[in-house]
Formats: C-alpha cells, structure tokens, sequence
C-alpha cells in the first residue's frame, strides 16, 4: 500500500484542521498504508520571487528553484508520496496565506519559457496519483465551499502535484469557541474518504 503525504497550512496547534487531518491520518494508518503529516507553519518556506528561473527546462521532474530553504525537501516528499491529504483554513475567503505561500513556490511544476504565455503543467500528463481536500470556516460547510476561494486553491494544487482530487471535506460552523472538538459526522465521513484515498 502507498505513502500519503499530508500538508496542512493551517496556524493552529490542535485547531480543527489540525484535528481533521490527525483523524485522516490515524485513519490511513489503520488501514495500512504510511502517513507523513508536514506542518507548513513548522516549515521555513521563504515567499515565491516570481523569476520563473524553476520554469524554462522542459520535462516531467519539478525545476530547480533558486531559493534553497524547506521547499527542497518538500518537492522530494510530494514526489516520493503516492497520494495526498492537501488541508488549509479560510481566512478572508481564501487558504490561509500559510498554505498559499506553499502554492506558489509550486510553480516548480509548470514548464513556462518566457516566450509562452502560460504554463504547462508538468505532471499533466504523468501517471495519476490521488487527494483529498480539507478546509474549515466559520460559515456553513456548504457555503464555504461555494462561496470562498479555499476550495478552488486546494483544487489547483492538486492538480499541479499531479493528483486527482478523490474527495473534499469542508468544516463549517466551526469558530464559535476556541477548542471545538471536530463533529463526529466529519470523523464518520473521514473513514469513507479514506477509502477512496488507498
Ligand atoms: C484572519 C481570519 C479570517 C477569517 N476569515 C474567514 C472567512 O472569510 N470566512 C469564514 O467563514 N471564516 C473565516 N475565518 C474563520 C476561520 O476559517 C476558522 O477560524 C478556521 O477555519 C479554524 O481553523 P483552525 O482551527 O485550523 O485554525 C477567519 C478567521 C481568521 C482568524
């Protein structure tokens, strides 16, 4: 059974996505198959410089940044895992800038000479892997999920690491009190994902 890496952009020591994603995790190993959790807020990840320097090789094997810091060896995981768990609270509408942060030095993934208008991604064509999404609010689940840019964001990054997103869980109504415990109908829901995960 396969390696799952799961990343979670959320600020929170014990918050509900970190909750979510320990239960997913729990859930993976149970099942057999080895979970590596990286916390991005424990990660040095400098910001994106946009000089399109990891761009212009072609080929399927992510471009070489010029900025030498904690993505290195995140780029190595993503490549060695065979699925992913891709988390992140919304705040002001989007993932947490923690998460985005991440997202764009991704562009490691896209193939993009400067004579192109837009990139291709690398991983496009390669062998399928699979993710699944998770973001919380304090809106309703559903809302939040429509209505906010999180969800499209760890839609996108899916993609881009080469991943088809297999299924989304979406908390809301979460950030009435500080330490609310996740729903026991998101950990029921957890088990199915998991299932479609491995
Ligand atoms: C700066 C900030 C902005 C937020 N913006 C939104 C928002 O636009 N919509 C929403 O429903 N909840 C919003 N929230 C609530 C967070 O989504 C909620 O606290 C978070 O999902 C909890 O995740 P955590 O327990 O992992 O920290 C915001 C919270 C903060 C602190």
């Amino acid at each position: 059974m396969g390696k799952i890496l799961a990343i979670n952009g959320s600020y929170r020591e014990n918050g509900i996505t970190d909750q979510a994603v320990e239960e997913i995790a729990q859930a993976v190993e149970a099942a057999g198959a080895e979970v590596e959790v990286v916390l991005l807020r424990k990660q040095v990840i400098e910001f994106c410089l946009n000089c399109r320097e990891c761009t212009q090789r072609a080929g399927e094997a992510p471009g070489a940044c010029v900025l030498r810091d904690g993505m290195e060896e995140l780029i190595n995981r993503i490549e060695r895992a065979d699925g992913y768990i891709l988390a992140a609270p919304t705040n002001f509408g989007s993932a947490t800038a923690l998460f985005k942060r991440f997202m764009e030095r991704l562009i490691v993934y896209a193939y993009w000479p400067w004579e192109k208008n837009s990139p291709a991604y690398r991983k496009a064509k390669a062998a399928r892997k699979r993710s699944i999404l998770v973001s919380s609010c304090a809106a309703p689940g559903i809302l939040g999920r429509l209505m906010y840019g999180t969800h499209k964001q760890l839609k996108m990054t899916s993609a881009v690491i080469g991943a088809d997103v297999v299924g989304t869980l979406f908390i809301g109504l979460i950030a009435k009190d500080p330490h609310r415990a996740l729903p026991d109908r998101h950990r029921r829901k957890i088990r199915r994902l998991v299932k479609k995960l491995l």
